[in-house]
């Protein structure tokens, strides 16, 4: 259990920050390496307070854990330092020296590109255009900020030594695969691939140092922008179900549908996924809000667990009954790591 890689395995905002938040508690991670860019949002809800942070790591609440951002993230220097005071970070959030830097002239060419904000339904971060000056080589990188001297690491050399010393290192994705630019839903993706092996090369890491892929899947699916979606409701009867959710970075109405195994199955194989965290089950199974132990919850609840580990062949670990941090149930001692 030291490497392990959190994805998402359906289009995003399945509730990565939530769960990458608990394994922090848990797990005691010397590092955690955020990976992506500030088009994604991750919500975290824990001693009282929420946030929701676009750049720092969802592990920030576990006092002792390094906070990476990645060589391949792309990042923005004013929701960077903001977060870092939100946080109370300072002194333990590090970059690359090749972490990518997004300029407001980035943010500028996406909110007027009618092909990213009307056809693609782009969040309008700047994330597609900068990893596109990157493409071109002309991206300015982390080294070439003075305000950021004080704050730049050797990210892949940290996760290794961590490694080395048997510590836990915990890689958190961003965004979804199916909004992966290889493997998504092309064109209405986002401007990387962000399946684990795209989340560990983004990192700096090798795949023969990840032990566990994480693939977390919440209760129905959620979608932002444009593109398909399969069994899509009407916002009404989304509303309804209680599935109707607002997007954390734009404010949009997420667009929802039921729990897909066909997408699940292949997320599992796209991401050689080794174990599932689903999310969100008090929302279909109310009577399990804030359960921490899987005997609290209800037999229809149970039977969508175990329907869910038939279909797909590995072992449901993690389950999110609410969403504060501790409202999770974890499994993984009984279902993987028997002595
Ligand atoms: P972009 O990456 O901002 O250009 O957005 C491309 C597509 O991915 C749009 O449909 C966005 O709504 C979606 N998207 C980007 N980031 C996220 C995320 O973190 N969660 C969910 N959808 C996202
Ligand atoms: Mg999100």
């Amino acid at each position: 259990m030291s490497c392990t890689v959190v994805v998402d395995g359906f289009y995003g905002d399945t509730g990565k920050g939530k769960i990458v938040s608990f394994l922090s508690i848990v797990d005691k991670p010397a590092i955690v390496t955020r990976t992506g860019g500030p088009n994604a949002g991750h919500s975290i809800e824990y001693g009282g307070k929420r946030y929701k942070l676009r750049i720092i790591p969802s592990a920030f609440i576990y006092e002792k854990a390094q906070l990476l951002l990645a060589p391949g993230a792309l990042v923005n220097l004013k929701i960077f330092f903001e977060e870092m005071e939100i946080t109370n970070t300072k002194g333990r959030v590090w970059l690359d020296k090749q972490t990518g830097i997004i300029e407001s002239k980035h943010i500028e060419e996406e909110k007027t590109s009618s092909h990213l904000m009307g056809k693609i339904g782009s969040t309008g971060s700047g994330c597609g255009a900068a990893q596109a000056d990157r493409v071109y080589r002309k991206l300015k990188l982390a080294k070439d900020f003075p305000e950021l001297k004080e704050h730049i690491t050797d990210v892949p050399l940290k996760m290794a030594e961590a490694l080395d010393k048997g510590d836990v290192v915990i890689v958190e994705g961003t965004q979804g695969t199916y909004l992966s630019f290889y493997h998504g839903s092309y064109p209405w993706c986002t401007s990387k691939d962000v399946t684990a092996s795209g989340v560990c090369s983004e990192a700096g890491i090798g795949p023969t140092e990840v032990d566990d892929v994480i693939l977390v899947l919440k209760s129905f699916v959620t979608r932002v922008g444009e593109g398909p979606l399969e069994g899509e409701l009407s916002p009404e009867e989304a509303l309804k179900r209680g599935w109707a959710e607002i997007a954390t970075v734009t404010g949009r109405a997420r667009r929802a549908a039921p729990f897909n195994y066909e997408l699940a199955k292949r997320a599992v194989i796209l991401n050689g996924a080794t174990q599932i965290a689903l999310t969100k089950i008090d929302i279909l199974y109310p009577e399990c809000f804030g359960a921490t132990k899987y005997e609290q919850l209800s037999s229809g609840a149970k039977k969508f667990i175990e329907s869910i580990e038939n279909k797909l062949k590995i072992p449901v670990t993690i389950i999110g009954t609410g969403p504060n941090t501790l409202h999770s149930i974890d499994l993984r001692k009984e279902k993987i790591y028997q002595s």
